[in-house]
C-alpha cells in the first residue's frame, strides 16, 4: 500500500549518487507495499532546485533510469547535507503512470515535493479550494493537493517554519496519510507526519546516542512564540532534543527499509509532526491531551538484516514457506513449556481473568489473517466454552455489528496496519470491548492500539502472499485456547494431546516440506488449467479457503475453497472429468463425511488429488494423485495441510511466469479501506 522512504544526512558528506543509491535500496525493501510506479526527489546540483525521477513499474526500472541519467560528474561530488525522498506506489487515485507517481509537486518549480501513503478523503474539497486560488493540477492523485496546499500556506504565511506549514496543512486534510515533504525553500530540512498510516524515524550516529527519548513539543508556536517543552514529571533529568553533530535520519513506512543502516527508531503516533532542521530532530504536536506522554521513545529494533534478505532462495515467498519449521517454534519459544505442560502468554496474562468472564470472543481480520481465525475457531469454542464469532473486518464494519463492553475482540493482522482491521479495532474500542492484538509487527498501529496482545514472532514477512505469518497466527490462537483451559480438569487430556503434538510440529513441517518436488510435478499438471477446486471440512476447511486464496493471488487462476458439506448444494455441478479437484481427507471426526464427498466427486468422473495421512491406503485408493502428510492431532492438521497448498500455488505461479513476490494489483500492507 505504498512505501515511503526519506533520507537526510547532516554533516556526513555523501554524493548525490550515493543518496540516490540509498533511496533506491530503501524502496527495494519497501517494494512489497506496492509496485505500480516509483519516484525520488533530491537536490539538484545547483543546490537551488529539486530534481525528480519517476517511472512506471517496479523499482528496478527507476534504478536503471537513475544509473543512465544521474551518474558521474556533479552527481558524484560529496555534499555535506542533503535530503532525498522516495516512493513506491500502489495506485488508489489515478492509474499507474509517471504523472501520477510520487513525489507530487506544488508547482513547476518543484517548490514543495511530497511522498504519501494513504488516502486524503477530502481531496476534492481541497482541490476545489486551491483551484479557485489559481492552482492547476497535473495528476489524478489525492497527494498533489497536499503539495499545493503547503505551497499555498507558504505564500500566505511567509514567516512560518517548514514544520509549521506542514502542520497547518495536515489540519486541513482528512483521511489517512504518512507523508514526507521536501522543499527547495528549506534546504537541508525534511518534515514528516502520519495519521493512520505507518511511519517511523530512524537515527544513525557515529557515537552512541546520548538520549533514549525525543521530547514532544506542544502548541502553536506561530501564534504564541516558542513551542512548549514539557518537563518530565517523574525525573529530574532534562530532556535534550537530539543534537548529534554528524547524524543521518531516515523516514520509512517500516523497519525493513532502515535495518541495514541503524536499529534505533522512533515509531511516530498519529498527528506527530517530525522535523529535522540543522541536523536536529524535533517532534511536535499541536494539542496535548491528558494521557499524552512527554517524549517518544527511541527503540532498538531486534530485526536482523539476514531476515529481510532472500539468501539462497529464488523468492521471498519460497524462503518464508521453508522457514516455517523454525517460525512456528519461534512463536512458541519462551511461552510453551513442554516439560511442565504449561503456557504463559506474557502479553495477555494479566487480562486472562477478564477474558474468562467475557460474553463472547470475536476474531476479526482480513484475507489470510481471517483464515487463521476460521482455522482455530472450533478449538477455541471447545477449549474456552465461549461463543466465538469470526468476522471479516470490512463486512463487520459494514454491518455495524453490535459490540458490548463484555466482548473480547481479537484483531489478527500480520502487518498490524490493515485499514479495515484497524477501523474495526477502533469501532470495538469505542464500545468498551477488550482489544487483543495478534500481530507480527512490533510497533504497528494495531499493536499499539490494543489493550494487550500476542506477537506472533514469525519474523519479517516480505512476500506479498502471507505464508509463515498464517501458521504463526494459527499457533498463537491455539496457545491462547490452551491458556484459557488451563484450569479445566475435564479438558486436561485434550490439552496434553495438543501440547504433545505442538512439540513435534517443527519436525513434521520439515517432513511436509520434503514433498516439494512432488508438489512441483503436480503443478506441472495443473498450471495450464483455468480453475482449481479445493475441498475439505472441519479443521481443514480453512486450508481450502487459504489454499484457494494463495492460488488466486499468485497464479491469477480461478480457485475456490469449498466446504465439502456444501458440495451437494451447488458446487458439485462444476465437477466433471476435466475439472481439477483437490480434497483434504484426514482420519479425524469428519473422515466419513469427507469420504462421502469424495465419492460424490469420483462418481461424477472427477479425479481428485488427495491430501491424506501417511500410509492411509484406503483413502489413497480413491485418488488420481496424492500427497501424504504426517499424522497429528485434529486441531493442528491445518498447519500441515496448508503447506502443500502454499508450495503448489508457488510452483504454479513460477510455471505461469508470474511475479511470485509481487502479484499484480496487490500490496502487502493495505492501509486504505
Ligand atoms: C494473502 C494476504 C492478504 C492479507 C490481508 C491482511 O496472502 O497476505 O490476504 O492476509 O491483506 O493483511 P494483514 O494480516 O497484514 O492484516
Amino acid at each position: 500500500m505504498c512505501g515511503i522512504f526519506a533520507y537526510l544526512n547532516y554533516l556526513t558528506p555523501k554524493s548525490r549518487e550515493e543518496v540516490l543509491d540509498l533511496l533506491v535500496t530503501g524502496l527495494k525493501r519497501l517494494e512489497y507495499r506496492g509496485y505500480d510506479s516509483t519516484g525520488v526527489a533530491i537536490d539538484g546540483p545547483d543546490n537551488k532546485s529539486i530534481v525528480m525521477v519517476k517511472r512506471t513499474g517496479k523499482v528496478k526500472v527507476l534504478e536503471d533510469a537513475i544509473h543512465e541519467n544521474f551518474s558521474g560528474g556533479e552527481y558524484s561530488e560529496p555534499v555535506a547535507t542533503h535530503v532525498g525522498i522516495a516512493h513506491t506506489r500502489w495506485a488508489t487515485h489515478g492509474v499507474p503512470c509517471e504523472r501520477n507517481s510520487h513525489p507530487q509537486r506544488s508547482d513547476e518549480a518543484n517548490s514543495f515535493v511530497v511522498v504519501h501513503n494513504g488516502i486524503i478523503t477530502n481531496y476534492n474539497d481541497v482541490k476545489t479550494f486551491l483551484a479557485k486560488k489559481g492552482y492547476e493540477f497535473e495528476s489524478d492523485t489525492d497527494t498533489e493537493v497536499f503539495a499545493k496546499l503547503v505551497h499555498h500556506l507558504w505564500k500566505k504565511h511567509p514567516n512560518y517554519s517548514f514544520r509549521e506549514l506542514v502542520e497547518q496543512a495536515i489540519q486541513q486534510v482528512e483521511g489517512a496519510f504518512a507523508i514526507a515533504v521536501k522543499s527547495k525553500h528549506f534546504p537541508g530540512e525534511c518534515v514528516a507526519s502520519r495519521r493512520s498510516s505507518p511511519l517511523l524515524v530512524a537515527i544513525k550516529t557515529k557515537t552512541r546516542l546520548a538520549t533514549d527519548h525525543i521530547p514532544i513539543l506542544y502548541g502553536k508556536d506561530a501564534e504564541s512564540g516558542k513551542p512548549q517543552v514539557l518537563p518530565r514529571s517523574d525525573s529530574t533529568s532534562e530532556f535534550m532534543p537530539l543534537e548529534e553533530k554528524e547524524v543521518e535520519y531516515f523516514f520509512a513506512s517500516d523497519a525493513s527499509a532502515v535495518i541495514e543502516h541503524t536499529n534505533r527508531v522512533i515509531y511516530l503516533e498519529d498527528d506527530d509532526v517530525a522535523a529535522v532542521r540543522d541536523g536536529t530532530l524535533s517532534i511536535h504536536r499541536l494539542k496535548k491531551s491528558l494521557d499524552d506522554p512527554h517524549a517518544r521513545e527511541i527503540t532498538t529494533l531486534k530485526m536482523e538484516i539476514q531476515q529481510i534478505m532472500k539468501g539462497n532462495f529464488d523468492y521471498f515467498m519460497q524462503k518464508e514457506i521453508f522457514e516455517q519449521p523454525e517460525s512456528v517454534v519461534n512463536t512458541m519459544r519462551g511461552r510453551v513449556r513442554f516439560d511442565s505442560n504449561s503456557i504463559v502468554l506474557g502479553g495477555i496474562k494479566d487480562y486472562i481473568p477478564e477474558i474468562k468472564r467475557c460474553r463472547r470472543l470475536m476474531l476479526i481480520g482480513c484475507g489470510t489473517s481471517y483464515h487463521s481465525a476460521v482455522a482455530t475457531r472450533q478449538l477455541l469454542e471447545e477449549l474456552t466454552e465461549l461463543p466465538v464469532m469470526v468476522e471479516l473486518a470490512s463486512d463487520f464494519l459494514d454491518r455495524n455489528t453490535p459490540i458490548f463492553r463484555d466482548d473480547v475482540c481479537f484483531f489478527i493482522s500480520q502487518s498490524g496496519e490493515t485499514a479495515d482491521t484497524l477501523m474495526a479495532l477502533r469501532y470495538c474500542k469505542q464500545r468498551g470491548a477488550l482489544i487483543v492484538g495478534i500481530t507480527n509487527t512490533v510497533g504497528s498501529s494495531i499493536c499499539r492500539e490494543s489493550h494487550c496482545g500476542v506477537h506472533i514472532n514469525a519474523g519479517p514477512e516480505i512476500g506479498v502472499a502471507s505464508t509463515k505469518a498464517y501458521t504463526s497466527q494459527f499457533i498463537s490462537l491455539v496457545m491462547f485456547a490452551l491458556v484459557m483451559s488451563e484450569d479445566r480438569l475435564s479438558l486436561q487430556q485434550r490439552r496434553l494431546e495438543i501440547l504433545q503434538a505442538l512439540s513435534k510440529l517443527g519436525d513434521q513441517i520439515r517432513e511436509v516440506l520434503k514433498l516439494d518436488s512432488k508438489v512441483q510435478e503436480l503443478a506441472k499438471d495443473l498450471y495450464q488449467h483455468k480453475s482449481l477446486l479445493i475441498m475439505g471440512r472441519g479443521y481443514n476447511f480453512a486450508t481450502c479457503l487459504e489454499g484457494a486464496l494463495k492460488v488466486k493471488e499468485l497464479t491469477y487462476m480461478h480457485s475456490e475453497g469449498i466446504m465439502a458439506g456444501e458440495l451437494k448444494h451447488g458446487p458439485l455441478a462444476l465437477v466433471d472429468d476435466s475439472m481439477p479437484v483437490m480434497m483434504i481427507v484426514l482420519r479425524d471426526p469428519v473422515y466419513v463425511k469427507c469420504m462421502n464427498a469424495l465419492q460424490q466427486v469420483t462418481s461424477r468422473k472427477g479425479c481428485p488429488i488427495i491430501i491424506c495421512e501417511e500410509g492411509d491406503e484406503e483413502t489413497k485408493a480413491f485418488s488420481a494423485r496424492n500427497l501424504e502428510i504426517p499424522r497429528t492431532v485434529d486441531c493442528l492438521q491445518g498447519i500441515l495441510t496448508v503447506i502443500p497448498m502454499q508450495l503448489l500455488s508457488y510452483h504454479i505461479a513460477v510455471l505461469r511466469g508470474c511475479d511470485v513476490d509481487c502479484p499484480r494489483n496487490l500490496a502487502k500492507s493495505v492501509t486504505v479501506e
